[in-house]
């Protein structure tokens, strides 16, 4: 790669289902313009959104990956129209419901990452069903990120460490976040044609991998994610050290 040149992934191929990510990150972005295009309201492209969440979730389970995180709405999503926020929040209590129906026997763990204490108490009890149901669930988990937020989620970290007077170790830090126990993404996909982290992950995406492209979310595909992960396989993975 020249110093001015533009990293170009190669994408062509199959994926190496001996190599791939244990865990999958994506900022599912676009919605907004998807529905634009087409003469619509935004609700509109969070509703296919919320299609394409379940269709990738379902291929990363098949592939074998361990983990998909998405990120649904973030600690300043609030700043969004009335009318938009309460379509998102539809959404997701539509996908909990179905989800309360079905997990069990899709084997899909369901957790969600975020300050859930303000969102509605609706919802808030829908989560907690998703977690009993979880508990006992063996195999592929989603992670939605609701009123998530990186930095909220470190500060929150760091206060409940010095809390419990506990020394401030990466170890003991960890298991204060939302994603305790949950390993760290190697790679993160972001569609929608941005190429920013927008308050996403920020202690864990340490050692991630990036990968942009401009496919709206709504037209983000299985092959769009098979290709998002052969990327990842040609990278370099050095972690800070050299091979
Ligand atoms: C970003 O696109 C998308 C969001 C802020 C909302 C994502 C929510 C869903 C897909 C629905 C609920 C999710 C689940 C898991 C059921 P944008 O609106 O910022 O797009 P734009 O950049 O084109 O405006």
């Amino acid at each position: 790669m020249g110093l001015l040149g533009k990293r170009k992934d190669n994408t062509a191929g199959q994926v190496d289902r001996s190599r791939l990510p244990r865990h999958i990150a994506i900022i599912m972005d676009g919605n907004g313009r998807w529905a634009k295009q087409r003469g619509l309201p935004r609700t509109a492209g969070h509703k296919v959104g919320a299609e394409t969440f379940r269709r990738i979730a379902t291929c990363c389970k098949n592939l074998g990956v361990e983990y998909l995180t998405v990120y649904a709405f973030s600690t300043e999503n609030w700043k969004r129209p009335a009318e938009e926020v309460s379509a998102i929040m539809g959404l997701l209590k539509q996908y909990m419901l179905e989800a309360i129906d079905t997990m069990e026997r899709d084997q899909i763990r369901l957790r969600f990452l975020g300050n859930l204490n303000a969102i509605a108490p609706e919802l808030q009890e829908l989560v907690e069903r998703t977690n009993e149901i979880s508990d006992h669930i063996r195999g592929f988990q989603a992670n939605v990120c609701l009123n998530y937020g990186g930095r909220d989620e470190i500060l929150r970290a760091a206060r409940a460490c010095a809390a419990a007077g506990e020394e401030l170790t990466e170890e003991h830090f960890s298991a204060h976040l939302y994603s305790a126990g949950i390993p760290d993404p190697e790679l993160i996909i972001r569609p929608g044609g941005e190429q920013r982290i927008s308050n996403f992950l920020l202690w864990q995406c340490a050692y991630s991998e990036f990968y942009f492209c401009d496919t709206l979310w709504p037209d983000f595909d299985e092959r769009a994610l098979e290709k998002a992960i052969i990327a990842y396989q040609g990278r370099d993975r050095r972690y800070g050290g050299v091979k």
